[in-house]
């Protein structure tokens, strides 16, 4: 407990290596963080570092390699499929496009309806059109005009409501944001911004939202978190990120906002060097390191550790790390 509110969701040195000819690629590795109830943790980072593998690998869509998952107080790292049906209903996810999560050939009843299907939910098939029809008002589709058409009728906007109406269809605790806005016109990505968040607040959700871009991100979360090549290296509060950027990368992310936030005070955009190569049996030193303009011999030799380095603020940088020592 914190501020009262109970920790959802737990994550303790969670791994996630695929394996792969070259050797074991490290997508996600050793992350941990507590999630409290009612809270969005935003996950940002270049693409490839790791952001959906590590919200499959929490909603146990994937397997993990190592570390634990501990929902609402169970550990489910490795709990049965039977049990797995049941952390369903509680754990969804919502996808970045919306024309390829939507099955094309199903009506928007049809989707909506499909996880009380699969669950062998409302067997009345009034009460099932009443929860299909309920859904849709909630994210602000208009069931009279909308419920018998297909997917490939209806503009961005409206499918990643439909997207959103099946993801709650279940009433569940919890949801893994994944990219739901990227694919959207910038008018229509603050509409879909704004119903996320009013739902939150409605119907008590917690949200992990993954995203690339920190305008977005720093827009609906609470606190972020920035990946690097499957590693954390920087977590605070949204607002506290944007105010004091220590970790050399998370400096570079903000300074490459096309128009800069007014909370960053960064002086200069620091350009980032070099590509991002595949973390496939990563050498022990900062993955950071090869691009990072400070970095120093100690950095290309050993892997900084995560520390708290002011109230509810971590960094992993060898040299955030030794100013204040
Ligand atoms: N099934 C898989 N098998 C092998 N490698 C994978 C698999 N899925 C993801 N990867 C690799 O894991 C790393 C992380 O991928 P992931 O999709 O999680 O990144 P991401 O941060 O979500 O990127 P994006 O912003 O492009 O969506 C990448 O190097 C990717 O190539
Ligand atoms: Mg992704």
């Amino acid at each position: 407990m914190s501020n009262g509110k109970n920790v959802l969701l737990e994550v303790q040195n969670l791994k996630k290596y695929f394996d792969t000819p070259r050797g074991p690629l490290h997508a996600v590795d050793d992350i941990s963080f507590k999630l409290f109830e009612g809270e969005t943790l935003g996950v940002v980072g270049e693409s490839g570092c790791g952001k959906s593998t590590l919200g499959r690998t929490i909603l146990r869509l994937i397997p993990s390699t190592a570390g634990k998952i501990i929902f609402n107080g169970t550990d489910i790292t490795h709990i049965r499929r039977k049990d797995l049906r049941e952390l369903r209903k509680q754990m969804q996810i919502i996808f970045q496009d919306p024309f390829a999560s939507l099955d094309p050939k199903m009506s928007v009843f049809q989707i909506i309806n499909e996880p009380f299907k699969i669950h062998k939910l409302y067997k009345d098939k009034q009460e099932r059109f009443n929860r299909v029809t309920e859904l849709m008002e909630i994210v602000g589709l208009d069931p009279h005009y909308i419920i018998n058409t297909y997917p490939h009728e209806l503009d961005g906007g409206r499918r990643q409501r439909i997207g959103v109406a099946r993801a709650l269809a279940l009433n569940p605790k919890f949801i893994v944001c994944d990219e739901p806005v990227s694919a959207l016109d910038v008018s229509i990505q603050a509409q879909i911004l704004n119903l996320m968040m009013d739902l939150k607040d409605e119907l008590d959700l917690t949200y992990i939202f993954i995203t690339h871009n920190l305008s977005v991100a720093k827009h609906i979360s609470d606190d972020i978190l920035v990946m690097y090549m499957g590693k954390m290296v920087e977590k605070a509060s949204s607002d506290r990120l944007f105010e004091n950027p220590l970790h050399p990368y998370t400096k570079a992310l903000l300074s490459a906002i096309p128009i800069p936030d007014a909370s960053y005070k960064g002086k200069e955009a620091e350009v980032l060097q070099g590509e991002v190569t595949s973390p496939v049996m990563p050498s022990e030193n900062c993955r950071f390191s090869p691009r990072c303009p400070l970095a120093r011999e100690e950095c290309f030799s050993a892997s900084p550790e995560f520390v708290e380095v002011e109230d509810k603020h971590y960094v992993a940088c060898h040299l955030i790390k030794k100013c204040n020592n």
